[in-house]
């Protein structure tokens, strides 16, 4: 069975951990990992516009000694019927491994239903797992091992970077909770697999509604968004519910002395997060940005090795 990263809890919490340690490992000594000389090359696909995950992806890839495949679907016969599961058995015989940013959950599967090389989830509407990857790496450096930490997700609790940090952070051994306005709460089987992850790990998850509650004292503060790719024209009223959730110096003020801030970006100043905040000095957004670089560098390594194993 070939391993693919496609939602957060595909790795387990040893793997995870393991993922991190080589994050960090291949940080320090940036251009010495070359897993895909030759160079092997790694198709990266786009349903959806991206800025840091492409060009992250693409110097990744290319660091590692790899050929970058960069492209963008409306390109190709991905939207005019063509399967996606066909459209995977095809490139998999092309590449070391495919990584895909689209909409719904079901088109990764698909891609990945019948291929013998590892496919990875760029950001669906339901997860971003590769951000998790970034964000906990982030969270080591800044305040240690993220076991234990308490972290608050703030804003949009029913988006993909909620689901997120509810499986990541739990299968981290974190203390997650999420605090969005009504209507926006995240799906009931992301948060009760986050339980039962974070009934392992020794973590736990919450999903509550008042964001000061959410903040009380938590070592990370994290927000996204309020509204996310493919929702600008869904209808919905999305500034006046979420305007309790700005994470702005109020908010920063109930998290604990050393906070960090975290915002996978792009952020929308002075909507879900100020400039004061941004800006500041608990801010880790732009070390986090940085770490998709290095997290994504060591996830693929770490697949083609569990992979060819
Ligand atoms: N955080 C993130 O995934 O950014 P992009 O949409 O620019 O890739
Ligand atoms: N929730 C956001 C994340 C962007 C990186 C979106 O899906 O647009």
């Amino acid at each position: 069975m070939t391993r693919h990263f496609l939602r957060d809890d595909d790795l387990t919490p040893d793997e995870q951990n393991a993922v991190l340690e080589l994050a960090a490992e291949m940080k320090a000594d940036r251009f010495a990992y070359r897993p895909l000389e030759g160079p092997r090359s790694v198709a990266v696909f786009f349903d959806k516009v991206s800025l840091r995950t492409r060009l992250s992806f693409e110097a990744g890839i290319a660091e590692l000694g790899g050929q970058p495949m960069i492209v963008d679907t409306h390109a190709t016969h991905f939207g005019r019927g063509e399967s996606l599961s066909d459209a995977g058995r095809v490139v998999s015989r092309y590449v070391a491994a495919m990584v895909f940013r689209t909409t719904g959950d079901e088109r990764l599967t698909e891609l990945a239903s019948d291929v013998n090389v590892p496919v990875i989830n760029a950001l669906t509407d339901g997860f971003h797992p590769c951000q998790l990857l970034a964000d906990l790496l982030t969270i080591r450096e800044r305040l240690g091992a993220p076991q234990g930490k308490k972290l608050a997700y703030v804003g949009d609790a029913a988006n993909n970077m909620a689901h997120s940090y509810l499986l990541a952070g739990a299968t981290a051994g974190m203390h997650v909770r999420v605090a969005g306005p009504s209507g926006f709460d995240p799906a009931a089987t992301v948060v009760s697999r986050a339980a039962e992850i974070a009934a392992w790990t020794g973590g736990s998850v919450e999903v509550l509604r008042d964001p000061f509650e959410a903040a009380d004292g938590v070592d990370v503060i994290a927000t996204d968004t309020w509204t996310s790719m493919g929702q600008e024209t869904d209808g919905r009223d999305r500034l006046t519910p979420f305007w309790p959730y700005q994470v702005n110096g109020k908010l920063l003020g109930v998290a604990a002395e050393n906070a960090i801030v975290l915002h996978c970006l792009p952020a929308h100043r002075g909507e879900e997060i100020t400039d004061e905040v941004m800006d500041g000095p608990h801010s880790a957004v732009f070390d986090q940005a940085e770490n998709r670089l290095h997290a994504q560098k060591a996830l693929l390594a770490w697949l083609l090795a569990v992979n060819k194993a």
